[in-house]
């Protein structure tokens, strides 16, 4: 029964860590969907993929990446975990801390969180802490308290982190049965695209794939730091998730672009939303809207560039829509109410 384990015993020989100290919730194993109706409406003749990584115990792809740093910091005697997040890191951080009695505090940027990762942080019992500012003053705070105590890090600057993250690009080539020749992806802290570069790297080297895949990140227009080239000090985007003016690995994404010969660009919070509405009315995996970038993404690509049959293309969905529903709530018209009766309801269905 090798998948209904989590990632760490899946691919332990990646994740060196002894059997007891092991911390998973059965991570991993993510859908790996081809699309038809997605891939039409863009007019693309490649195969499309999306890896659903909303699918994860607590919604979103962190939870790769934070069941191996909780393992390590569990074996290393670590009576409390901290990190800085936009909501994701911070609803894993503290799922995974309670699953080994950890203590676990997390500071978000006060009010730029969505409402289901708030909720589960609560839930799972962390020490709560809003920061009056963004998410890359909060990551500044958790680097000096992470120096100057013996709290652990468990923000992506963590290496485990990353190392349990690749765990995404093996999955797609255990599945694929080779690397896809693209991967599109959102950026924002940047750890992910560096973390699927190292995996694909790793498989590649082992003969595992036949091939690497062009890594195609996309930032939010309004947090588009590199892009731009340069820090943003006030990032602004409807995708909270990827609210970011500085990214921790920085360097590795743009490693990732220029050793794959792939691209980071941007695209705008309009373009993302209709991505997001794109994705769920064609194929019914409902993302988060930072997710929807790289929908976005490969959609803004593929108008310019030419894809052949042959290619194949992954898009990683990072995280589910029930955690910000507010999203797709607040911009849809109220929903009719009718009295309960057969001919009013007879009558709305078809349109009288
Ligand atoms: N998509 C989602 C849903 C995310 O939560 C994040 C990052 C990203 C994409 C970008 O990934 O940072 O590795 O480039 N969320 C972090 C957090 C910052 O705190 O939850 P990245």
């Amino acid at each position: 029964m090798k998948t209904n384990l989590g990632v760490i015993r899946r691919y332990q020989e990646y994740l060196p860590i002894e059997n007891k100290f092991i911390v998973d919730l059965c991570e991993g194993s993510t859908p790996l969907l081809e699309t038809c109706r997605l891939r039409d409406a863009l007019g693309i003749k490649a195969r499309v993929y999306l890896k659903f990584e909303g699918m994860n115990p607590t919604g979103s792809f962190k939870d790769r990446g934070m069941c191996y740093a909780l393992s390590k910091a569990w074996e290393a005697g670590a009576k409390a975990v901290i990190c800085a997040s936009t909501g994701n890191t911070s609803a894993a951080a503290s799922a995974y801390a309670a699953r080994c009695g950890i203590k676990s505090v997390v500071l978000i940027p006060e009010g730029k969180i969505a409402f289901g990762k708030l909720s589960q942080a609560i839930q799972y019992g962390a020490q709560i802490i809003q920061i009056k500012g963004n998410f890359d003053q909060a990551l500044e705070l958790v680097r000096q308290i992470g120096e100057k105590s013996n709290v652990a890090i468990v923000n992506s600057i963590n290496p485990h982190r990353l190392m349990g993250q690749m765990t995404a690009a093996f999955e797609v080539v255990d599945v694929l049965g080779d690397a896809p020749t693209y991967h599109f992806l959102p950026v924002g802290n940047a750890g992910n695209i560096t973390a699927y570069w190292k995996g694909y790297t790793k498989y590649h080297q082992e003969k595992k794939s036949s091939r690497l895949p062009k890594m195609m990140g996309f930032q939010a227009a309004g947090s588009a730091p590199i892009v731009q080239g340069q820090i943003i000090e006030h990032p602004e985007t409807v995708a909270t998730a990827i609210r970011i003016g500085n990214p921790a690995s920085w360097k590795g994404a743009e490693e990732a672009r220029d050793v794959s010969g792939g691209v980071i660009d941007s695209v705008t919070d309009e373009e993302i939303l209709e991505a997001y509405d794109l994705v769920a009315r064609t194929e019914g995996y409902f993302c988060e809207p930072a997710s929807a970038a790289s929908i976005a993404g490969l959609k803004k690509w593929s108008a310019k560039n030419d894809l052949s049959e042959k290619d194949s293309i992954v898009c990683t969905l990072t995280g589910h829509g029930l955690k910000d529903p507010n999203i797709a709530v607040d911009r849809a018209p109220t929903p009719v109410t009718c009295e309960p009766n057969f001919d009013d309801v007879m009558k709305l269905i078809s349109g009288e």
